[in-house]
């Protein structure tokens, strides 16, 4: 038996002015689609927007259900709304935020679990790691290049064929 330590590199900015022009129009971008999340149940309103290597934008944004469950966050919106719209076109990026009625947001909002998996099916189908811009309404912004820094030991597609 030994034990074994999994690192996760993550790039820490004070505010969303001090990223590069790229990262930091993502991140508006994403700001704006929040506005427009469907999340009358939780009032958390999340945004997030893909940027394709083509250079093209997808946008999602939370979309909620009476039937709780049947809701899906902003991150799979955006990301198969990509898949469907541009198959075949690696993804580069994602900036995700979120606001909120109830609070100001003024940390970096991560993707739930579902989400890091689905991102991480999306660098397995292109097999191009895909960095993650993560802020809230204010304050910091966490970078990382590629979705094994959130999962790591991650299931994809490699884990259903023989080595
Ligand atoms: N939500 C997202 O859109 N993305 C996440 O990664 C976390 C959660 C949404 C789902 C639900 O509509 C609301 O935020 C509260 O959980």
């Amino acid at each position: 038996m030994k034990k074994t330590y999994v690192q996760s590199e993550f790039l820490e900015f004070d505010s969303v002015d001090e990223l590069a022009e790229e990262d930091r129009k993502l991140v508006y971008e994403a700001r704006k689609t929040a506005h427009d999340a469907y999340a009358p149940y939780s009032n958390f309103h999340v945004g997030a927007i893909v940027l394709l290597v083509n250079g093209v934008t997808v946008i999602g944004n939370n979309q909620e259900n009476a039937s709780y469950p049947l809701g899906l966050c902003a991150e799979r919106v955006a990301i198969f709304a990509a898949g469907a719209t541009y198959p075949g076109i690696k993804i580069k990026s994602i900036a995700i935020t979120a606001s909120s009625d109830q609070f100001n947001i003024d940390q970096p909002v991560a993707p739930c679990g579902a989400c890091r998996q689905a991102i991480a099916e999306y660098e397995h189908r292109y097999q191009h790691p895909i960095r993650l811009i993560l802020t809230g309404e204010s304050g910091k912004v966490l970078v990382a290049d590629g979705i094994k820094n959130f999962l790591p030991h991650l299931f994809d597609g490699d884990s259903l064929k023989a080595k």
